[in-house]
């Protein structure tokens, strides 16, 4: 079965509902009372909250829930492009396509079902999609949940075409913070970014930790597989575990920005932050046949626990 759960009741940890279009949204439940969402709409995970209630994940107040726009928050799926640096629409199509829910998806590892309750969706390239990106493709994205609350997301893009193919990704992860000026990112200090206010001009990151008084809108390059973004404010720490994606991206629009975008409030810059996994500068190449994976984990933590423990990571990393 494409969505299982290993060790408490499937029907209390997994339901399916419509949204006001219509469309089916999957909410997941850990037996402490954490939840996630994932729409069919784009694949897009649309809620994450812990075993308080509380969300964790960004969704603007003015967010459009129609298609064909992405909604602005949760995690969209950046894929088969990233930005607008190619001839697709910005960040490609997959976020604006129904998915399916895949009751039959090629095993993973035991550790990726064990324990957590998950769904399995699956998008297949159409007639549509080939008209300005030729290639033919299946994408399979795992959501899970674990007993812990910790969120799962697993992307397996396969290449079902008979030549290679090209393709950027990201998971452009909207976390909801406390107060954009109460956080910073470690893990990315000293790294090569691209930034995209300077036309995607290459700087290296000087500050010890990255932390927020303007408009950012950078590429990270070869980052860590661990990094945490603090929120001083709320005293806790999201933990970004990731696997097969090298980059990070680091996004907040600020003030003139928000107030040109019709789907985010003025202020709302402040509320949120987005860390996504991510790979961009080289493009994943599959040949006939081929199969990438890209894994990112979300877990959250005190702040106190995140200095003690995770700085051996990035070190280590
Ligand atoms: C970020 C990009 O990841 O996504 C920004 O780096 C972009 O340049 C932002 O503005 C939002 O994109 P969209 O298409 O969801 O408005």
């Amino acid at each position: 079965m494409g969505h299982s759960v290993a060790v408490w009741d499937q029907q209390v940890a997994m339901e399916i509902t419509k949204d006001w279009n219509g469309i089916d949204q999957v909410t997941l439940r850990s037996p402490r009372g954490a939840s996630t969402r994932v729409s069919l709409y784009g694949g897009q995970v649309i809620s994450w909250r812990n075993d308080r209630g509380e969300e964790l994940l960004f969704t603007s107040n003015k967010a459009i829930f129609k298609p064909p726009k992405a909604m602005r928050g949760g995690i969209p799926l950046c894929f088969p492009q990233f930005g607008n640096g190619g001839c697709l629409e910005q960040h490609g199509f997959a976020r604006n396509k129904i998915w399916t829910i895949d009751d039959n998806p090629p095993p993973l590892h035991q550790s990726d079902s064990n324990g957590k309750a998950f769904v399995d969706l699956l998008l297949k390239s159409s007639e549509e999609d080939f008209k300005c990106w030729p290639h033919s493709f299946e994408f399979r994205l795992r959501v899970s949940l674990a007993a812990n609350g910790d969120l799962n997301l697993i992307s397996r893009i396969r290449n079902i075409n008979g030549k290679p193919f090209s393709f950027s990704f990201a998971y452009h992860t909207y976390l909801c913070v406390s107060d954009i000026s109460e956080v910073r990112i470690e893990g990315l200090e000293t790294l090569d970014y691209l930034d995209n206010l300077c036309q995607r001009e290459r700087f290296t990151e000087q500050g010890d930790a990255i932390t927020f008084e303007t408009e950012v809108d950078r590429v990270y390059l070869t980052s860590p597989n661990v990094i945490a973004v603090l929120d001083h404010e709320k005293k806790q720490t999201v933990v970004i575990r990731k696997d097969g994606l090298p980059d990070v991206v680091v996004w907040n629009p600020w003030e003139k920005k928000s107030k040109a975008m019709i789907d985010i409030g003025d202020d709302e810059y402040k509320q949120m932050l987005c860390v996504d996994g991510a790979a961009i500068e080289r493009p994943i190449t599959l040949k006939p046949g081929e199969e990438w994976t890209g894994r990112l984990e979300l877990s959250i933590v005190p702040s106190s626990y995140c200095s003690e423990h995770l700085d051996h990571h990035f070190r280590g990393l």
